[in-house]
C-alpha cells in the first residue's frame, strides 16, 4: 500500500548519507533517478510505491559506495522493516537494488516492470547533459584526459581494456554511453533515450570540430 511518509523518511535517511558522495552517486543522481522512475513508473503502469523505494536506495548497496555488500544489504532490509514496509514489498525492493548495475544487468534481462523502470531511470542518468557532465567529472576524478587522440575510438575495445587506463572521458561514450539506449527496457524511456542519444551525438562531433582547430 502507498504510504507518503515512508518515502519521506527514506528520502531524508538516503540524502543524510550520500549528500557528500563524490564517485557520481551522490543524493542529486538519486534525486533524478527517484523523479525519472515515477516519470516512467506512470507512463509504464508500474507499482509506484516499489518503483519510489527501491529507486531512492538503489546505490546504498553498490560495493563502489560501501565496503561491505552484505552488512549494506542487512541495513537497507533493517530500515525497510523499521519503516513499517511489508516483508513481501521488502523483498521485491531488495530484488531490484541487486539486480539493476549496469553490469548485473547486461546478463540478465529483468522480469518485473518495476524493476525494468528503476534500472531504466538509473541509465538515462548516465547519457544526455547530465550524462556527459557526469562522465567528465567522473574522468577528471580518476585523472583520466577528456580525449586521448592516441588510442583509436573503437567500439570493440572492453570495458576492461578502458578501465587499465587506456581510456578517456570520450573513450567511455563508447564503451559505454552510446549502448544504453537500445538497453532500454521500456519504451516510455527509449523515447527519452532517443533524444538524449543524439544529444551525445551531436555533443561529439563539435568536441571533434573544436578539437580539429575548426
Ligand atoms: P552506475 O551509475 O551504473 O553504477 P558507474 O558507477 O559505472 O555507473 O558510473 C557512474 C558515472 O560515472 C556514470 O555516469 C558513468 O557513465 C560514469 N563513468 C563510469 N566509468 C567511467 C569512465 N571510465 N570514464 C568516464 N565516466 C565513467
Ligand atoms: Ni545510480
Amino acid at each position: 500500500m502507498y504510504n507518503q511518509t515512508i518515502i519521506d523518511e527514506t528520502k531524508q535517511m538516503v540524502r543524510s548519507k550520500l549528500l557528500n558522495e563524490g564517485s557520481g552517486h551522490d543524493w542529486y543522481h538519486i534525486e533524478r533517478v527517484w523523479k525519472t522512475a515515477l516519470n516512467l513508473a506512470e507512463k509504464e503502469k508500474a507499482n509506484r510505491f516499489i518503483v519510489e523505494l527501491a529507486a531512492l536506495l538503489h546505490d546504498l548497496i553498490d560495493d563502489k559506495i560501501v565496503s561491505n555488500k552484505n552488512e549494506a544489504v542487512k541495513e537497507v532490509l533493517y530500515w525497510l522493516e523499521g519503516a513499517g514496509v511489508s516483508s513481501s514489498d521488502s523483498e521485491k525492493i531488495l530484488e531490484i537494488i541487486e539486480n539493476i548495475s549496469f553490469k548485473g544487468g547486461n546478463n540478465k534481462r529483468l522480469h518485473t516492470i518495476e524493476a525494468q523502470v528503476v534500472q531504466d531511470a538509473d541509465r538515462l542518468d548516465a547519457i544526455g547533459a547530465i550524462g556527459i557532465a557526469r562522465c567528465f567529472a567522473y574522468a577528471g576524478s580518476k585523472g583520466t584526459p577528456i580525449f586521448d587522440p592516441e588510442v583509436s575510438v573503437r567500439e570493440t575495445m572492453t570495458e576492461e581494456e578502458y578501465r587499465k587506463g587506456k581510456s578517456s572521458a570520450v573513450h567511455h561514450f563508447y564503451e559505454k554511453l552510446f549502448k544504453l539506449k537500445d538497453l532500454m527496457n521500456t519504451k516510455a524511456a527509449r523515447e527519452v533515450a532517443e533524444e538524449r542519444h543524439k544529444f551525445m551525438e551531436d555533443y561529439l562531433t563539435q568536441f571533434f570540430n573544436e578539437w580539429e582547430g575548426q
